[in-house]
């Protein structure tokens, strides 16, 4: 007995952890961040709500959450120099190289504050983070895009500051899209947390270390990154557009992502926990049908080609037997494509929303006095001892 759930013995000798923050069924597809359903997260909250309810366990009273929302705020600006780390990059970085970059020289900005043991240092690095992940996200953008970086504008909710970074330049007036910033803000409720996937795994392994929580973040990002994790909705759009211009042929590429001599994986499918239907591609998939039809139909293909891809795929002995449905994903490059948001910030996207999942588990590690550093061990399959040859004998 653990708590709400029981788990057999079995699971709990393949557990890494116990954690009270988020919880997934991955045969039933039930996903809860602090008991709450992801689809009524989803329905009634905002990304910011669902920070505060992830870091301190429960939903905020209004009070709190006007609180909150004013000590994000405050913290939104940069130290002036970190500026000049940009210019460091290449014109064409990746922004997720970038995000890597500069989450990790936070640790040289904000020194103070960080005995990893003071909870009150542990709540000043979750606010710095779960703050200034979109001026850092939106300038990685801006530096790509060769215009000048937009300040934050605390007369902003924290998502719609976000895209004002991203869109707004100084010749003309910024005019907001409140479907977009609706939509984008339930992206991140979406991708908030997700248990102990690889980039939360990494946080909270580089930070069991007692290392400095930017740098933790910083390791998460680039976990994060790979075409397995968060990479793949940028993969996603990059095979749906490749199957659009096949000339729609689905079931081409059905076929080669079920021949094992070929390399080529269905990009969006398949995930190490849900053996059902991922509930975030369910919503996102459902955004899409409103969305695109609120947009008119210049990203109607993609979406077509996706959902004729989840029928064949759902409905194939292949993907049936292994359990491969699509994941969270699958869908979500078709929001933020039809957001206008450039492939290469897709990732960017969902760093920014993980922050706040990161930075919660590696709190309630820490805070927990049963922490210790984490050392994974092996079965050590090399040579039996054998004795040093001098360079001549060899
Ligand atoms: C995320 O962990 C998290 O919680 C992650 C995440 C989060 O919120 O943090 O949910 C976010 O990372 C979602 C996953 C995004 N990645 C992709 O969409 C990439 C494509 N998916 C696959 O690479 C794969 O499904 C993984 C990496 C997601 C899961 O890998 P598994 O569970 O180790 O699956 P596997 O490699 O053991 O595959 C089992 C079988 C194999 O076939 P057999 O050897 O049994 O014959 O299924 C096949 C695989 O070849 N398979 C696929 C497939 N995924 C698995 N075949 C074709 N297309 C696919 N996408």
């Amino acid at each position: 007995e653990l708590g709400y759930f029981t788990y057999d013995p079995g699971f709990m000798s393949t557990a890494s952890c116990s954690s009270a923050i988020t919880y997934i069924d991955g045969d039933e597809g039930v996903l809860m961040y602090r008991g709450y359903p992801i689809e009524q997260l989803a329905e009634h909250s905002t990304y910011l709500e669902t920070c505060y309810l992830l870091f301190y366990g429960e939903l905020p009273t209004s009070e709190q959450l006007s609180n909150f929302s004013r000590i994000i705020k405050r913290h939104s600006m940069l130290h002036e120099a970190i500026q000049r780390f940009y210019g460091g990059f290449r014109h064409d970085a990746h922004p997720m190289a970038i995000m890597v970059g500069v989450v990790g020289a936070l640790s040289a900005f904000y020194h103070d504050n960080t005995d990893v043991h003071n909870p009150r240092h542990r709540e000043i690095s979750a606010h710095r983070l779960i703050s200034k992940m979109p001026t850092i996200a939106a300038w990685s953008y801006k530096y790509a895009m060769g215009q000048p970086f937009q300040y934050p504008d605390n007369n902003l909710g924290y998502t719609e500051n976000f895209l004002k970074m991203m869109y707004a330049v100084p010749t003309e007036e910024y005019r907001p899209n409140a479907t977009f910033v609706r939509a984008l803000d339930l992206i991140l409720i979406l991708h908030a947390d997700h248990e102990q996937n690889a980039s939360t795994s990494t946080v909270r392994l580089s930070g069991s270390s007692e290392a400095n929580p930017f740098a933790a973040v910083s390791a998460g990002i680039a976990s994060l990154w790979g075409p397995l994790h968060g990479g793949a909705n940028e993969k996603v759009i990059s095979m749906l557009e490749e199957i659009v211009a096949s000339g729609n042929d689905v079931n081409h590429y059905v076929r080669r992502a079920k021949d094992k001599d070929d390399p080529f994986r269905l990009m969006g499918f398949g995930h190490r926990v849900y053996k059902n239907y991922d509930p975030r591609a369910k919503i996102i998939r459902t955004m899409c049908h409103e969305l695109l039809a609120e947009m008119g139909a210049e990203n109607q293909p993609l979406f077509e080609v996706a959902l004729e891809l989840e029928r064949i795929a759902t409905e194939d002995e292949y993907f049936v037997e292994r359990k491969l449905y699509p994941n969270v994903d699958f869908y979500s490059g078709i929001i933020l494509r039809a957001m206008g948001i450039p492939l290469n910030m897709f990732t960017v996207i969902f760093a920014l929303a993980r922050t706040v999942g990161w930075i919660t588990h590696w709190n309630e590690m820490i805070n927990d006095p049963e922490s210790r550093i984490g050392r994974p061990r092996q079965l050590y399959t090399g040579s039996a001892p054998r004795e040093y040859r001098p360079i001549e004998n060899r």
